[in-house]
């Protein structure tokens, strides 16, 4: 993503430069101690992260046009023989040693550090005929290049097990990185891991304070808005990963192909039948920003479900939504206190859902149901959070919510 600059000719009018140097994205895959390699190997074997990491550092937009993949001398050593250069891709190689000689001149450069190397890849050709420039490695590479302010954003693959390294990188600063895509874990080799994308959204931890100091819409701040075309520099398939973008991507598929129906405020409504969002909650949550959301009230109304309270005038305490005034039988008393009488002899769904979870995690049946028939006409409303399912996999949980 080399970035234009403007200066003035000896005129005074503006002239465009390119950009003195590319910014870049990491990738690596790295242990919870940020551990990454072991006598100058890799220290797990992992091949759908081995794909991960081709997919990403081998797609373009343009289909003339390849990524460079920069690495230190070390991490080009590491690479088998009959596997380099890597193909599809400019290998960039650091290193400050004069003697260090690749012979095969073919897709390979050398550089004497990172500054050049990325003047290089502004400058033309290689301007022109790289798209993506990606920092891959190894450890003293990644020292330098992790947070740096070149680097636009992090792919790590997270790998969850406590595995023997001697080569380590520096942890993602979240003052300025927040993650925009993670993967559901996947199990290969006894190893469970995921793939997390981190953005950077601030171009250092003052201008963080500036921004949590500054506007704030519902509760969040501005600088936190959704703005894809920000991050039109990610590959395709994180950039699509967002979970915004999957409630926006919905909303498209139902303007363009929902049927018209009926409602019963008379507004008339569009409608899809059978569609389905899945939201990762490990590093962040679905909250929407390209609508207003409440989220003090999503919170407390979340929590007055669960505490088994019936009294609505606890939410509206805090949410003037006149609509929750209107409940009756409410959720506290579905999720708590379902199918009984309100007199404390009832059945407690949460309770058992959470115990299922903890001692029987492979039952078919952790299940919290609201929709309960026989009262459906003594409701002003009938429930919306009606149901839901869990079910335990690769020591996660997964909800399903119709
Ligand atoms: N888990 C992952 O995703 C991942 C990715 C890549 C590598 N690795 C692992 O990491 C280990 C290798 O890492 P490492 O830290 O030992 O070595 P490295 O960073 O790959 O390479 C270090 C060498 O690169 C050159 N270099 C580094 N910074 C430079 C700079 N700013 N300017 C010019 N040259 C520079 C120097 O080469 P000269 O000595 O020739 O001057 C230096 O000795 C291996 O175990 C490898 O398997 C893991």
């Amino acid at each position: 993503m080399a970035v234009d600059g403007v200066t003035s000719d000896s005129n005074g009018s503006s002239i465009a430069q390119p950009d003195p140097q590319r910014t870049f994205q990491v990738v690596v895959a790295a242990t919870q101690k940020m551990g990454i390699g072991k006598d100058g190997k890799l220290p797990w074997k992992l091949p759908s992260d081995l794909k991960f990491f081709k997919e990403i550092t081998m797609g373009t937009s343009d289909p003339v046009k390849k990524n460079a993949v920069i690495m230190g001398r070390k991490t080009w050593e590491s690479i088998p023989v009959e596997k380099r250069p890597l193909p599809g891709r400019l290998n960039v190689v650091l290193t400050r040693s004069g003697s260090f000689d690749i012979a095969t001149a073919e897709n390979v450069v050398m550089c004497g550090s990172m500054c050049s190397a990325l003047e290089l890849l502004a400058a033309s050709p290689y301007c022109l005929s790289i798209e993506r420039v990606y920092v891959i490695g190894g450890g003293q590479v990644l020292r330098e290049a992790l947070n740096a302010p070149g680097c636009d954003a992090i792919h790590i693959t997270e790998i969850e097990a406590d595995i023997e390294c001697d080569t380590f990188i520096p942890p993602v600063d979240f003052s300025v990185f927040h993650p925009w895509y993670s993967s559901f874990p996947l199990v290969e080799n006894d190893t469970r891991y995921s793939f997390v994308t981190h953005v950077r959204v601030r171009s250092s931890a003052t201008e963080k304070d500036a921004a949590e100091n500054g506007t704030m819409i519902d509760g969040n701040s501005v600088a936190d808005k959704f703005e894809i075309e920000k991050f039109s520099f990610l590959p395709k398939m994180i950039l699509e990963g967002h979970d915004e973008y999957k409630y926006l991507k919905l909303v498209q598929d139902i303007i363009i192909d929902g049927f018209k129906k009926d409602d019963r405020t008379g507004t008339g409504t569009l409608s899809k039948f059978g569609c389905q969002m899945r939201f990762n909650l490990r590093k962040s949550f679905p909250l929407l920003t390209t609508k207003r959301v409440f989220w003090r009230g999503v919170v407390e109304e979340l929590l007055w479900f669960i505490s088994g309270s019936t009294n609505a005038k606890r939410v509206l305490a805090v949410d003037h939504d006149s609509r929750l005034a209107a409940f009756n039988l409410v959720f506290g008393f579905r999720y708590t206190d379902m199918h009984a009488d309100y007199t404390g002899q009832g059945f407690d769904q949460l309770m058992d859902v959470i115990d299922k979870i903890k001692n029987k995690p492979s039952d078919r049946r952790i299940i919290l149901s609201a929709w309960n028939p026989s009262d459906l006409k003594l409701m002003a409303l009938p429930p919306c959070h009606m149901f839901a399912q869990e079910q335990m996999a690769n020591l996660s949980i997964y909800s399903n919510e119709p």
